[in-house]
């Protein structure tokens, strides 16, 4: 019965809200002839922390920048907040984002400015903000990620850690409604990773901000997901809370989770080509085994 190109996507049949949160659906897109988002359909639920997983390349950078505009899709929507925000311009996409935080990678921040210049930059950019306003929002965001004793030194004498709690601040000054975050712990040691793990938690549990993190590290995910997801060859194969995921009989998961070189992923199983692999996650689409 699954379609290549739903009308009706399975998750919306399933009954998924899509006027609330995020909801990617039946998104494709291309650069150039290289198909990376196929049909992807997705919904990032309210007030949750969804961690999506899946191998280098499959489109996960691809898929946040979809959720704040910086990518259209050259087919389906993309709901945010109960807003088709698929062809908005410029300005309507300005005012979109400031509904949002964003955590990137590298935590971008500039060396030459302090910690607490860094976080107050959007502030000072974008508003006309009295200085003890912004002194009072900076130290409030400084100091709900503890770095605040951090304020006055620059980047290069702060931590790696610190960097991305610092990151975070900056995307926190706007008290967005949703974070995303583009994995926010690669290349940190375990007791980091697990001290970011941990503000990923509070944050949530504070400001009952709605999560997206983009991760490689499964143990990580565990901890701080309230639903896994995986996405293959440009489409949502699995998604379940995380015990489930961690323990399902799904082939592509299982290998995921696993490490494994042989499997679905790396197509030796039944598929060998792009095509034919994707064609293979098909029927998995957006299904729980539960
Ligand atoms: N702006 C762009 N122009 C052209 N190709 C792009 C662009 N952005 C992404 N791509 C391509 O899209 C594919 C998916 O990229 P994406 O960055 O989403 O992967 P990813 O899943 O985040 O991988 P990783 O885990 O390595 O970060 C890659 O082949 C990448 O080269
Ligand atoms: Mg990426």
């Amino acid at each position: 019965m699954p379609e290549p190109t739903p009308a009706a996507p399975a998750s919306c049949a399933a009954g998924l809200p899509t006027d609330d949160g995020i909801t990617l659906l039946d998104v494709h897109k291309s650069f150039g002839d290289n198909h990376v988002l196929r049909g992807l359909t997705l919904h990032i639920e309210r007030g949750k922390t969804t961690v999506i997983v899946g191998g280098s390349g499959t489109g996960k950078s691809v898929t946040l920048k979809h959720m704040v505009g910086l990518l259209k899709p050259d087919r389906g929507r993309v709901i945010v907040d109960g807003e088709d925000i698929t062809d908005y311009d410029r300005d309507q996409l300005i005012r979109v984002r400031r509904k949002f935080g964003y955590l990137f990678q590298s935590a971008a921040l500039i060396n030459w400015l302090t910690v607490f210049e860094n976080v107050a930059l959007p502030l000072r950019e974008l508003t006309r903000m009295p200085e003890h306003e912004i002194e009072q929002r900076v130290m409030e965001k400084l100091t709900l990620l503890h770095v605040e004793k951090a304020r006055d030194r620059t980047p290069p004498e702060i931590s790696g850690g610190m960097k991305k709690r610092v990151g975070l601040a900056r995307a926190l000054i706007w008290d967005p409604t949703f974070v995303l975050y583009d994995e926010p712990t690669s290349g940190l040691d375990p007791i980091m990773t697990a001290a970011v793990d941990q503000m990923i938690i509070e944050t949530r549990d504070k400001t009952g901000v709605t999560s997206v993190v983009v991760s490689h590290d499964m143990a990580s995910a565990r901890r701080i997901a309230d639903k896994i997801v995986l996405l293959f060859k440009g489409r949502l194969i699995f998604e379940a809370p995380p015990d489930e995921f961690m323990n399902s009989d799904n082939p592509y998961v299982r290998q995921f989770v696993r490490g494994e070189l042989h499997g679905p992923i790396t197509g030796d199983a039944a598929a060998t080509d792009d095509e034919s692999a994707a064609a293979a996650a098909e029927p998995a689409g957006g299904n729980h085994t539960s």
